[in-house]
Order: structure tokens, then C-alpha cells, then sequence
């Protein structure tokens, strides 16, 4: 990877370096948030860019900075970029991200990544990191914190609304993904268990993705079935893995797993975290047969 360091190395110690990495592409997603509403990343198409500001209950720069994005939001609302909040936290549930909500008023919907896999997507390390996308082309188009202000006589940083200026003015098609490296607090350091978990030891097909498939998805995908292929081999599932994880991902499958309307259904059916971690990992790692 080309890495270009661009700022002075005063800047760069103080608050962190700016680095172009080659455009980073991403696959669509889909994630409700503390009310229930679906976000799909495709679906904020109208817009030019979608803001995700990770944020997690115990995350002190959330709580310093929520006026601050604010602002940014209000500024920058009229050139069509949407912001949004995503909590990833293990420590977090919609229970306790609402309560949280209802304190500091974010005037922003906060995402729910319960399986951690949108973070994961992103790039997300810590609460507090920022990630501006493309919605129209899946691109990253910056990653890193909120800029830092100007004080006691040093420069802040203005990378992240350089960006935004960027994007208002329609100056980012095609352009490198803008990375810039930062300390979090400890409050906000996120924790991936099941990340490190999958990726020391692949999950294994036969005794622990198998059992996934059967339990949420072979019902339908199976010969004379409903779905449109059968999940009869190894093979067969492989071939298919990365439309699975797209279908996951955006919350297609299993079937009515989102829609609110329908989330008293009699037939609703959700995987659990723990399964479609399983998957996802397995997929990411190639959908190995063993
Ligand atoms: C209730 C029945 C049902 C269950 C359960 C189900 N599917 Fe499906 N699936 C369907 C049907 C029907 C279609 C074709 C219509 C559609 O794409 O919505 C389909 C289509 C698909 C497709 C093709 C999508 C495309 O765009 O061509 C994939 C991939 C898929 N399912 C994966 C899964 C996975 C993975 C699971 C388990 C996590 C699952 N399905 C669970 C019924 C089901």
C-alpha cells in the first residue's frame, strides 16, 4: 500500500497523521437503529455522502463532542451528507444506547452493530472514529477522528472537514481514501472478541457453519424448497458464499428479519449474533471446507 505522509511532523505528533490509502471499497449494509428504523448504506443514494461517528455509552469524546457534531451535522446538512451514530460497544444494548440517547440528545440516529460486522467492514477500532462513505460508489472516503481545534498556539487538524468540503463540492470521485491515525481514550477502546476468536481459528464448516445453516436457512434452500438453490454441499454453499454474505449483511436473509412492520410476525426469524458472526467470519476467510 502507497502511503503519503502529508503533514509536518509537529502535527503529526500531536494529532495524528494523515495518510492517503488506495480507495477502499466496501459491500452494502444494512442496520437498525435505537428505534427500529432500517439504514441500508445503498439507500442513502439521494445523498452524497453518509457520516458514521462510532460512539459507545462509556466513550468520553462522544460526550465532549456531541455538540460539536451537531454542528457539523446542521452545517452541512443542506449539501445532502447524512449523519448518522453506529455503536458497536459489547458493553451496549439498544436498552442502554437509548438511555444514553435520551441524555446527551444526539439529535442523530444511533446504529445498532450488535454482531460488530459493520465496525469490522468500516475499519472501526475505537468509539469516537469517524467513517465518511460514498453511498454511491461503496468507497470510504475517510477515516479517522473528529478534528482536532487550535489551541495554546498549536494548529488543529482540519482533515475530516476538508473532506466534507470536498464532498459539498463534488471534488472526491475517485479519490484516495483519507486514513488518519489517532489515540482513543481508554473509555473508548472497543473490545472484538469474536473477531480475534474467528480469525486464531477459522470457524470450522462441518461442526460449527453447518449447524448455522441448518438451523436458519436450510428450511427454504434445500432441494424442492422455496429458495432458489439448495444448500446440499460443501460446494454448493462455497460458490454461494459471497451473495450469502451480501444478503446477510443488508438483512435479506433469513426473510422479514427487519422489516418493523412485520417484526411481530408469527414467522419472523433473526440469527442470532453468534450464528451470523460465524458465518461472516467463515465467508471473509473463504468459506474454507475445513
Ligand atoms: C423462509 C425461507 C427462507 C429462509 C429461511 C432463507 N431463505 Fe434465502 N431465499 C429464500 C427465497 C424465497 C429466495 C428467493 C427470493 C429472494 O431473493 O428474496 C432466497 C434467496 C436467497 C439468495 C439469493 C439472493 C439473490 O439475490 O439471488 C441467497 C444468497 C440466500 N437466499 C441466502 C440465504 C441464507 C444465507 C439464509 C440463512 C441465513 C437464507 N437464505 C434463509 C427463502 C429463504
Amino acid at each position: 500500500m502507497k502511503i503519503l505522509k502529508c503533514v509536518g511532523l509537529l502535527a503529526a505528533v500531536l494529532a495524528g497523521s494523515q495518510s492517503f490509502a488506495a480507495q477502499e471499497r466496501v459491500g452494502d449494509f444494512n442496520l437498525i437503529d435505537e428505534t427500529g428504523t432500517a439504514h441500508q448504506l445503498s439507500k442513502y443514494g439521494y445523498q452524497k455522502a453518509l457520516v458514521i461517528i462510532s460512539q459507545a455509552n462509556s466513550c468520553i469524546t462522544n460526550q465532549e463532542l456531541f455538540g460539536e457534531y451537531r454542528i457539523q451535522q446542521t452545517k452541512w446538512d443542506n449539501e445532502q451528507i447524512s449523519f448518522v451514530m453506529m455503536n458497536s460497544s459489547i458493553n451496549d444494548n439498544s436498552a442502554s444506547v437509548r438511555r444514553w440517547k435520551n441524555s446527551y440528545n444526539p439529535d442523530m440516529p444511533i446504529l445498532i452493530d450488535d454482531t460488530q460486522l459493520v465496525a469490522e467492514l468500516l475499519g472501526i477500532t475505537k468509539a469516537g472514529e469517524i467513517v465518511v462513505l460514498d453511498p454511491n460508489n461503496m468507497s470510504i472516503l475517510y477515516r479517522g477522528p473528529f478534528d482536532t481545534p487550535s489551541r495554546g498556539g498549536q494548529t488543529g487538524t482540519t482533515f475530516l472537514k476538508d473532506t466534507f468540503a470536498a464532498i459539498a463540492a463534488d471534488e472526491v470521485s475517485g479519490r484516495d481514501t483519507v486514513v488518519v491515525d489517532f489515540e482513543a481514550p481508554e473509555s473508548c477502546q472497543l473490545e472484538f472478541p469474536a473477531k480475534i476468536t474467528s480469525a486464531d481459528d477459522v470457524p470450522d464448516y462441518e461442526t460449527e457453519v453447518a449447524p448455522v445453516l441448518i438451523e436458519n436457512c436450510v428450511g427454504c434452500h434445500i432441494e424442492g424448497g422455496i429458495g432458489p438453490f439448495a444448500m446440499n454441499s460443501h460446494q454448493m454453499v462455497q460458490g454461494w458464499s459471497p451473495m450469502m454474505r451480501e444478503v446477510i449483511m443488508t438483512k435479506r436473509m433469513p426473510p422479514m428479519s427487519v422489516d418493523p412492520e412485520i417484526r411481530s410476525f408469527e414467522n419472523a426469524r433473526t440469527m442470532s449474533v453468534e450464528d451470523t458472526q460465524t458465518l461472516i467470519h467463515w465467508i471473509n476467510a473463504g468459506a474454507p471446507r475445513e
